[in-house]
């Protein structure tokens, strides 16, 4: 039986799988190389940014714009609930404050809320483009422009995505990208930078070539990624075996986790911020390749749930038509359904739909809220729904009869 999974090496392919694995015998090609500067100048090209700087994950890239924007010292940072403690994390790690603002129906910031946590310690604001929709960029930018406001453009899930015709990624004072296991494309870690306001592109510039590269055993562990996802545990996750061979890669370090216990409790471990290096500079330009064909797959696995989903009234599709928006699916919400229920339930399939974006208004579920300073009762449209929401993949791994078996789960 297929393993059907939203994460779990969703984004690879034959093509990657070979590559990583003839990377594992050239570590002299690990850290430097040419294809560090390739990847940008073919990220500057495709997007038409005037600019790109790589790092080894979005964490790293929010860490030098907030640096470049000289936050820190108690400064205020406005962010969404409903995020992932990876978008949070890098803001007290510069020694500044979260402080989250409510969703509106699209999963993205709301302006109305914005305007609320707005005071005279608030640096920036950072919206996200939550699962690929892009967010009402010119409200808050407006609230930015109003206020003397940094505006960050969190784009980890909307590589591609579109608002009133331009690309995501060019309309914050800074704005980063995430090549992370389960984003749009994966190099298993890396981030990248473009910057639109002139006075912070020295220091972002000037950031990236202070830090270092991560580590061989670090790069080793993310070019293992895909082989031994691929080659031992997908085909085999189906049975406890599978399972079990998983988590002894994790706990033995050979393969690295998404996101550690320790940055659940709101500290980032020290591989945070670094470069990226050359190796998955490499991955990451194979899957960059492949970016058109990913997101026309996703807008038509997402079709296919559209059209299942008619009928079915008692559920909600989150992601409204906006003819201002081109929306990139890197997965598909559906509202009021219990996913702790549903994921147990997809388990006995052979389904797995635990991709962690449940349960919490900062995930994954295991986050401290206090340590990532977040106050109970401050948004609480972000705390309903994370009670009866669970995204469906969309990746190239899934096919149309995939999306089928997996809508008949809302039988
Ligand atoms: C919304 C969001 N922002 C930022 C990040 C950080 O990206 P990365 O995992 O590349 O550090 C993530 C993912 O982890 C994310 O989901």
């Amino acid at each position: 039986m297929k393993t059907i999974s939203i994460s779990l090496s969703p984004n690879t392919e034959k093509d990657d799988i070979s590559l990583a694995f003839n990377l594992i015998f050239k570590p002299w090609k690990w850290k430097r190389g040419k294809e560090i500067k390739d990847l940008e100048r073919m990220f500057r090209n495709y997007f038409g940014f005037k600019n790109a700087f790589s790092f080894n994950s979005g964490r790293s890239s929010l860490i030098s714009i907030l640096k470049a924007m000289e936050i820190g010292n108690a400064d205020e940072v406005i962010v969404q609930a409903f995020t992932c403690n990876a978008a949070v994390n890098p803001i007290i790690y510069v020694g500044a404050i979260p402080i989250f603002a409510d969703i509106d129906e699209s999963l993205n910031i709301s302006a109305e809320d914005v305007v609320k946590k707005v005071t005279n310690k608030t640096k920036a604001i950072m919206i996200q483009h939550t699962f690929g929709y892009p967010a009402n960029i010119e409200e808050i930018r407006k609230i930015c422009v109003a206020n003397n406001l940094y505006l960050i453009e969190d784009c980890a899930h909307a590589l591609g995505a579109k608002y009133k015709d331009s690309f995501c990624g060019s309309f914050g004072d800074a704005s980063f990208f995430s090549f992370g296991r389960d984003k749009i494309i994966s190099s298993v870690y890396g981030g990248m930078v473009t910057v639109n306001n002139e006075a912070l592109l020295e220091k972002v510039s000037h950031f990236q070539k202070e830090i270092n590269y991560p580590s061989l055993f670090w790069i080793k562990q993310q070019l293992l990624h895909p082989i031994l996802m691929n080659k031992i545990v997908l085909p085999l996750y189906n049975s406890k075996i599978g399972r079990g061979i998983l988590k002894m890669f994790l706990n033995l370090n050979i393969l690295s986790k998404s996101v550690t216990s320790k940055e659940n409790q709101g500290k980032l471990p020290s591989y945070f911020p670094e470069r990226m290096p050359n190796a998955l500079a490499v991955l990451a330009i194979n899957q960059f390749k492949k970016l058109q064909r990913f997101n026309e797959h996703r807008k038509e696995i997402a079709q296919v749930y559209n059209s299942l989903l008619v009928n079915k009234k008692e559920f909600k599709v989150v992601f409204k038509k906006d003819k201002d928006k081109e929306v990139v699916f890197l997965k598909y919400p559906v509202l009021n359904v219990n996913p702790l229920k549903i994921v147990k339930e997809a388990r006995k399939k052979g389904i797995y739909l635990n991709d962690g974006w449940f349960g919490s208004v900062v995930v994954p579920s295991l986050t401290s809220l206090e340590n990532v300073c977040y106050i109970i009762g401050s948004c609480p449209q972000a705390e309903e729904i994370v009670k009866r929401i669970i995204c469906l993949p969309t990746h190239i791994n899934i096919s149309r009869n995939d999306a089928k078996k997996v809508f008949e789960l809302f039988n």
